[in-house]
């Protein structure tokens, strides 16, 4: 145990704040104040009470506050690491929202007959954001759709609002609120679970398109950030793309209809290609959000088009126009943010860059998962540096955030001395200075920007906790086993039997932690193999040849698919969103209910289901389909007047090549109802359906309730704002951890669908269920809501694992565990070299390398496979080297370089 431990574990919180003034700074006085601080002062100075008086510009952080925000048209390029997962989230919901409401609209847009009552009524806006925040706990604080000045053809008033006239604006927005205050929650304990819904155009001050209301300049048209879709003054047809879609009927159970029943457009959201400037979504700067949530937030926001003005004679006029935007929130605090320096042109520059507190031997890198906190960071030894004996991986931020001025100086590591030539494919380079500066600044550079992008600490946040954990328990084993003795004695001892300690297994660990796992335990060849073959086999299964092959071979084992609930995570997100929807919807919507003026909402229809499937599909590039799957007579159609027997809307993005044009495939959509599909794969025979109702048909215990307390406006112009006429409504839903994951199947298509719309690809369907009330008013599982995703997008991790875990890669990463630990990389891909073997405590990486200071998997796998097939390799020199501290070595001397040199080339000619 080291110094610099012992004495932190005396130390308190990170921060002080002194007096009420508020000014934030470190504890010791060698952390100067920076921009973290600056910022901390300000979210200090506004509260709910104070907010109402202050500026707009004292309730806002700089715009460069929240750095690598999602855009669109890179997102299918780029890796997806979890510390962006809740941008992703919000960013998609937005999108998502902004595809439903255009679709919509202009589905029905016709007849003010058949068309206008069919669209969604008041409580499907109020219930569809309610679902959106519900669903999304922790990624995601609020959600809405605010209606431009006269844009919204309100259908829920038909006493006194005529078809063809508006409401001045309309703004149901839904935010999480804490309700431990609450009479009817006696344990008083906040439980995530109440959502309110405001309309925010309605109440005294409402009009928040006006240029005076604080949400006008933060919210719905701040320039500078892009934000402007309201009100329209876009002339040009290319920031509003038009999409084709064509729908399917079923003629009856079992048989598709073969010509699409609809095949139209709409215009949505843009869908920029790489080098188009509009985004659909873009990005708030965070600001206060004073009179709702009371914190600070940040806002995606995005487009709603209408093909306005509708039922109107002047048809000249008609064209397609920005009437809302959706709006997602989630908790600044939330949002992880890069604490490391970046270089002024870097893209990842922001406002915090820098505020990291690595010492100069060392390179930082970010955490995910600690959102607006200090220490979400860690510093590795630069490559040619090792970490000192008493450090066991790298050192934490949150540590050094800890660290006296004196202790401040055990963060940096030793320079290791007689490194050994580079590696590279044919084993070690020759020795010429001159080559290698020459390659340094072009390759090497290029290399090392690639490789920081690519292993930096992605996956290692659960690997530092468990880290932290055995430190704490060895730090109470000492304790306990000395008495409180520590000194000079203790630190010599642990000097000496570092070696020993370094690769031994601490009994109280077990196999607990990665950086202390026993020898030889964890790698094991039968599973690599086994892995190596899982893969090829999965190579080997085309759209072509699938049809020859049996439902057990187009299936891989459930391990397979391990980790796809992280990976996927977004993806279930939107599924489990539409289950909360249709539970709301359907638990609370009479339609024979008025309440003076108005409707609350009619039942769903068909093109409002199609609808919601299309924008699951359309705003989330790794979805491949989606689809809401009614159980049997459990879908009542309000246009026949009856339940069907099943109904299956499910949307595909166009899957064949017949649309030569590559952007316009992009824009083209197809959905079918489900119920059509044939027999032997009908719906209501898949695992994700029959499970799923297996489970909840017949019990439905476990289900979260969640409360929403709706606001409504007192009359048609917004004047004043009221409780619904019912407050609260409840409604009772699946939880994230209640979906269904498939197996890694193959879906195979390819003959039995005319149409070829279909997957044919390795995917993983995630269902959840959905409920409604039966006619005794018992809650009643009414189907599943379910999202198909790439098996390709999912990350394997080969580390070795905890023994209930079911992953089938486990253990199968080939890296020299006596010397060095494994560790998972996230790289959006389902193949074998997602890690990388990293030195141990008290190992040292030998090599003279600018730009690694690990082994990466490809290398390590490529080279162990090489080994097994008795080719030329270098596997046995991966490994890492024990560490020699400088002092303990004689001084330079050419000897001993040979020597080291001469033995690693003899393992290399052995073999
Ligand atoms: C509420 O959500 C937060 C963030 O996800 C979580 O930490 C907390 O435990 C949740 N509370 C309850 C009662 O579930
Ligand atoms: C609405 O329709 C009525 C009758 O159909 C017509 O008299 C009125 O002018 C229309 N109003 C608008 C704003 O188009
Ligand atoms: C809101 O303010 C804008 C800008 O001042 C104005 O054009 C619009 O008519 C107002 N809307 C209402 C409903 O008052
Ligand atoms: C498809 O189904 C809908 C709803 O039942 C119906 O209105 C429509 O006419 C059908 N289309 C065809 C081509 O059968
Ligand atoms: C309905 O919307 C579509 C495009 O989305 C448009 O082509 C059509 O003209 C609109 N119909 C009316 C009556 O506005
Ligand atoms: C998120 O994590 C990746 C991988 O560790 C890192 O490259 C990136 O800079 C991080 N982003 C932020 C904002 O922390
Ligand atoms: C709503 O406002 C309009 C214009 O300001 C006015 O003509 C109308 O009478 C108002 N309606 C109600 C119900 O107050
Ligand atoms: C590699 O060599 C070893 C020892 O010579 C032998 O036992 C083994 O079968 C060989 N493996 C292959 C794949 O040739």
């Amino acid at each position: 145990m080291g110094l610099a431990r012992v004495a932190i574990v005396t130390l308190g919180a990170i921060f002080v704040l002194f007096g009420t003034g508020g000014i934030a700074i470190g504890p010791y006085r060698w952390m100067t104040r920076d921009n973290f601080d600056a910022v901390m002062e300000k979210m200090d100075t506004v509260n709910e009470f104070n907010c109402k008086e202050m500026s707009s510009e004292s309730l806002r952080l700089p715009a460069n506050s929240v750095g690598q925000r999602p855009k669109f048209n890179v997102l299918p390029q780029i890796v997806i690491f979890p510390n962006r997962t809740n941008l992703i989230h919000m960013h998609n919901m937005a999108l998502n929202r902004a595809y439903f409401y255009s679709y919509i609209l202009q589905r029905l847009n016709e007849s003010q007959v058949t068309d206008f009552p069919m669209l969604p009524g008041m409580l499907y806006y109020y219930m569809g954001a309610s679902a959106d925040v519900s669903s999304g706990v922790g990624l995601m604080n609020g959600s809405g759709v605010l209606f431009d000045t006269h844009t919204q053809y309100a259908n829920w008033y038909p006493t006194i609002l005529l078809f063809n006239n508006t409401l001045p604006l309309f703004g149901p927005k839904a935010f999480l609120v804490d309700d431990f205050q609450d009479p009817v929650n006696w344990l008083r304990e906040p439980t995530n679970n109440t959502i309110r819904v405001d309309d925010l155009g309605s109440g005294p001050g409402h009009n928040y398109t006006a240029s005076w209301h604080p949400l006008n300049s933060m919210v719905v048209r701040d320039v500078p950030n892009q934000i402007d879709f309201i009100p329209d003054l876009r002339t040009d047809y290319r920031a509003k793309h038009q999409y084709d879609y064509l729908i399917y009927n079923a003629t009856r159970v079992g048989e598709m209809e073969r010509m699409p029943n609809i095949k139209r457009q709409f215009f949505g959201p843009p869908s920029p290609g790489i080098s188009e400037p509009y985004q659909p979504v873009y990005f708030t700067r965070p600001y206060f959000d004073c009179g709702r949530s009371n914190k600070w937030i940040v806002s995606a926001v995005a487009p709603v088009i209408d093909f306005m003005v509708r039922y109107s004679i002047e048809t000249k006029l008609r064209r397609p126009q920005y009437v809302a935007i959706t709006v997602t929130d989630l908790d600044f605090l939330r949002i992880d943010f890069d604490p490391c320096d970046r270089s002024v042109d870097s893209p990842d520059r922001t406002y915090f860059s820098g505020v990291a507190r690595c010492r100069s031997t060392t390179l930082c890198e970010p955490l995910p998962g600690h959102g607006y906190q200090r220490g979400g960071y860690v510093c590795h030894c630069r490559p040619g540096y090792r970490y000192p004996y008493w450090q066991n991986g790298p050192f934490l931020g949150r540590d050094i955030e800890q660290a006296s001025e004196a202790e401040a100086d055990q963060f940096e590591c030793i320079p290791v001395e007689w490194k050994l030539q580079r590696l590279t494919e044919r084993g070690i380079t020759p020795n010429s200075k001159r080559r290698r500066r020459r390659k340094r600044s072009l390759d090497e550079t290029k290399e090392l920007v690639h490789l920081m992008h690519l292993y930096n600490a992605s996956a290692m946040a659960e690997l530092r906790s468990k880290v932290a954990e055995h430190d704490r328990r060895d730090r109470e084993l000492k304790r306990a086993q000395k008495a409180g003795s520590y000194g000079l004695g203790s630190l010599v001892k642990g000097l000496l039997s570092r070696a020993a300690r370094s690769i031994s297994t601490p009994a109280d660990m077990g196999g607990q932690n990665v950086h202390y796992l026993g020898r030889l335990a964890t790698f094991d060849a039968d599973r690599f193999k086994a892995a190596t073959q899982l893969i090829s086999f999965t190579a080997s299964v085309t759209p072509e040849n699938c049809a020859a092959k049996t439902p057990q071979q187009l299936e891989l084992p459930g391990e397979a698919g391990y980790g796809a609930d992280t990976s996927f995570q977004v993806q279930a997100r939107s599924a489990l969103r539409l289950a909360h929807f249709l539970s709301a919807f359907s638990q609370n919507v009479n339609p024979d209910e008025v309440y003076g003026p108005f409707y609350s909402d009619k039942h769903l229809n068909r093109d409002q289901l199609f609808g919601e499937a299309f924008a699951n599909v359309m705003s989330d590039g790794w979805i491949r389909s989606a689809g809401i799957y009614y159980d049997r007579e459990a879908f009542w159609d309000p246009l026949l007047k009856r339940r069907i027997e099943y109904f299956g809307p499910t949307a595909f993005k166009l899957a064949s090549d017949d649309t030569g044009d590559q952007k316009q495939r992009q824009l083209s959509f197809v959905a079918e109802d489900a119920a059509g599909w044939p027999l032997e794969r009908a719906y209501f025979e898949r695992d994700w359906f029959r499970i799923l109702k297996q489970r909840w048909a017949s019990n439905t215990y476990g289900l979260e309730t969640f409360v929403n307390k709706p606001y409504v406006r007192t009359d048609l112009n917004g004047t004043g704002s009221k409780p619904f006429q019912r407050y609260p409504l409840y409604y009772r839903a699946p939880r994230f951890a209640d979906m269904y994951w498939s197996k890694p199947y193959f879906d195979c298509n390819r003959n039995r669908d005319p149409n070829s719309r279909h997957v044919n690809d390795w995917v993983i369907t995630v269902a959840a269920p959905f409920f409604g009330y039966s006619e005794q008013r018992s809650l009643q599982f009414l189907g599943v809501t379910a999202v198909t995703v790439r098996l390709d997008k999912l990350d394997i991790n080969q580390c070795p694992g905890n023994f209930y875990e079911a992953n089938y890669f486990k253990n199968s990463a080939p890296c020299h565990f006596e010397s060095s630990y494994c560790v998972p990389v996230i790289q959006n891909k389902f193949q074998l070299e997602n890690y990388k073997c990293e030195c141990r405590q008290g190992f040292e990486y030998p090599y003279n390398d600018i730009s690694i200071w690990f082994f990466a998997g490809g290398t390590v796998s490529s080279q162990y496979e090489r080994a097994q097939r008795n080719e030329t390799n270098y596997y046995r020199m991966l490994k890492c080297r024990e560490g020699a501290g400088s002092s303990l070595l004689p001084s330079r001397g050419s000897i001993l370089v040979a020597m080291l040199v001469g033995v690693l080339v003899a393992n290399l000619s052995r073999d």
